[in-house]
């Protein structure tokens, strides 16, 4: 079920370079149940722009009834959300999309968790999610340089989390595919959100079962528009990212 709600800024910080957080309350909340879903939102009052803007759902937290996003400004769309207030209103769309899967997984099983860049956010909730079931986590964070470097304290308090920038000014240097060779990371199960490179080249890596999130450019958001398809792999069609989506299988669809 999703619907569209008028949500508060609770609160709004600048957390690295061009990355803001941002905490919206209202009923919504109750409905936000999956880690890796996400919200549309319209950003002005007037047209400009016209189309909504996705943001992962980063962490909920349903007894303050609030959630909380992490974004990077971009463009025109996350731009005028960064120039919010405390006490301002969001048009709000969602919880839409099929988030990743958390069940399934054997008693105590360990999780490899791997983000970049902007697809850091929703691996936080999915990680809450994941210890508090009992699993256990290891998340790997890829950046450019340590001024993009976010939410490193709080992975660290949910499990082993290792950092990685290309120019190794924080943590190890190189991709995050170079810290899971290094440090040979694996487990029962994998999940992954970051650019299209990345995911394949997880993809291609990896040896175990995995789901990966796809944040792709979006038009309507509930799959009316097909701004948003992907080819499945090994047969004919398509997927949309936004309603089939935005966590696929690994092997599912064409990255
Ligand atoms: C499921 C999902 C989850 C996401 N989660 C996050 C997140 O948690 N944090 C985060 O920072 N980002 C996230 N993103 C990416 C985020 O949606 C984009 O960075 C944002 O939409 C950029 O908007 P903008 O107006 O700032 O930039 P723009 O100025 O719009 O972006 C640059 C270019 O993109 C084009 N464009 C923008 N939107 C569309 C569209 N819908 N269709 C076609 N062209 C378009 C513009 O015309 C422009 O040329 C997510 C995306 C998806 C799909
Ligand atoms: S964004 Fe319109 S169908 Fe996916």
């Amino acid at each position: 079920m999703k619907k569209v709600e008028k949500m508060t800024v609770v609160s709004h910080r600048s957390i690295a370079k061009n990355i803001y957080e941002c905490s919206l309350s209202g009923e919504l909340v109750e409905l936000m149940a999956r880690p890796g879903q996400f919200v549309h939102l319209r950003v002005s009052d007037n047209t400009i722009p016209t189309l909504r803007r996705p943001i992962s759902i980063c962490s909920v937290d349903h007894q303050k009834n609030a959630f909380t996003m992490v974004y990077r400004v971009e463009g025109i769309g996350t731009h005028a959300l960064s120039q919010k207030r405390t006490g301002d209103q969001v048009d709000v769309l969602g919880p839409l999309g099929h988030g990743f899967p958390i069940s399934g997984l054997k008693e105590k099983s360990h999780c490899l968790l791997t983000g970049g860049g902007i697809g850091v956010p929703p691996l936080y909730e999915l990680a809450k999610q994941l210890t508090k079931q009992g699993h256990s986590v290891a998340t790997v964070l890829g950046f450019r340089s340590k001024e993009d470097v976010f939410y490193e304290a709080e992975f660290s308090e949910l499990g082993a989390t290792y950092v990685a920038t290309e120019d190794g000014t924080l943590g190890e240097r190189g991709f995050v595919t170079d810290v899971i060779a290094t440090n040979r990371l694996s487990g029962d199960r994998y999940y992954a959100c970051g650019p299209r490179p990345m995911l394949r080249a997880i993809e291609n890596n990896m040896t175990i079962p995995g789901f990966l999130s796809l944040e792709e450019r979006m038009g309507c958001g509930v799959g009316a528009c097909l701004a948003c398809v992907c080819d499945v792999k090994n047969e004919e069609g398509y997927r949309k990212v936004c309603s089939d989506g935005p966590v696929f299988k690994a092997g599912e669809v064409v990255i």
